[in-house]
């Protein structure tokens, strides 16, 4: 699924011995059709993000920037990561992926020059896509950082606000497993101003997912329907976790008995029965947010897709949350 794709790291990097801090990559292979579902997502981001990169001046005609940043939010493993390299894919823009374990250097000063260095990097590969995984971890609420990680986030902040330098066309996106944990400051206009909750794929996406991950090896005729009826609330890892199960299974068998055979449906449901969502917790943590910090409306998009989700709810409150 995930192609693999030219990977550069530049000399300056090397030679700044700074090597780990991003990972480069240019003329990424994946796209929106390697994606399964999230069809509401891929339009906002196709007008939020795409067009203004791939179609600058009409944008700077009618007076609107383009950059800035999106914030993605969602349970872990409902492919943040992977929509995120498949919009720079579609936009054939230049990818940077940044991890804050690895921007965060132990030596004072490193930290502010390795930000520094991205944002530099990206302005002489636009169109550019900045990813930074985990911006919680940079972003978090102010009481909770000590004075070091304060000088970080403000360097950090004055780059993404590039006052003196030219960020048109660089794009930042931040993902978050808990959003509701990032300063306000990383919020304000200009900054990450748009959210996009990634949701567990529907049905008809879990039905696609295990099409797209079984398109590769011998199978039977399967059942993609009963399969995804029976993984709800399974996010794209954990279907990714119970093809990758049930193909060990089955190369197992071929390996002991010498015979070759087709993956078929029950091989996959008989993973599906012994494993759990790996997502009821996360959004059992955001139902303490929906009651007391969504005043705003920041998170009406997950109160929404509870709403469509209403079976499962009643449940939860009959049963404990969400439980089946
Ligand atoms: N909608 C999807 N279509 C295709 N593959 C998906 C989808 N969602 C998830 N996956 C698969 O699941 C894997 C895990 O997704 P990903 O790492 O992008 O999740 P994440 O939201 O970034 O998780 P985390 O919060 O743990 O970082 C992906 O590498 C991909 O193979
Ligand atoms: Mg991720």
């Amino acid at each position: 699924m995930e192609k693999p794709s030219d990977i550069q790291v530049s000399d300056e990097v090397i030679a700044d011995n700074e090597i780990k801090s991003f990972l480069f990559e240019k003329d990424l292979k994946l796209n929106f059709s390697d994606v399964a579902g999230l069809e509401e997502l891929k339009k906002k981001a196709n007008m939020k993000i795409i067009m203004p990169l791939t179609k600058p001046e009409l944008f700077k005609k009618y007076n609107k920037k383009v950059g800035g940043g999106i914030l993605m939010y969602g349970a872990p493993g409902c492919g943040k990561t992977f929509f995120a390299k498949a919009i720079a894919g579609e936009c054939k823009a230049s990818f940077f992926h940044v991890c804050i374990d690895e921007i965060l250097d132990m030596w004072l000063g490193n930290s502010e020059k390795n930000i520094a260095t991205l944002f530099k990097q990206a302005r002489e590969n636009k169109p550019a896509i900045i990813f930074i995984d985990e911006i919680d971890a940079l972003g978090r609420k102010r009481e909770s950082s000590s004075s070091t990680t304060s000088s970080v986030v403000n360097t950090f902040l004055s780059q993404f606000d590039g006052f003196d330098s030219d960020n048109d066309g660089i794009l930042v996106i931040g993902a978050t497993n808990a959003p509701w944990e990032v300063d306000g400051a990383f919020k304000r206009t200009g900054r990450f101003d748009t959210m996009f909750f990634v949701p567990p794929p529907d049905e008809p996406s879990r039905a696609k997912l295990f099409e797209l991950l079984l398109a590769d090896v011998p199978h039977g005729d399967i059942d993609y329907e009963r399969l995804a009826k029976e993984t709800s609330f399974f996010s794209g890892a954990d279907i990714k976790g119970v093809v990758d199960k049930a193909l060990e299974a089955v190369l197992d068998e071929i390996l002991e008995c010498g015979e070759e055979r087709d993956v078929i449906t029950e091989d996959l449901l008989g993973v599906i029965t012994v494993t759990n969502s790996s997502v009821l917790g996360w959004f059992e943590n955001v139902e303490n947010v929906l009651d007391y910090a969504n005043d705003s409306g920041e998170y009406d998009e997950v109160e929404e897709y509870l709403s469509f989700n209403k079976p499962k709810k009643k449940k939860r409150k009959l049963m404990g949350f969400l439980g089946e």
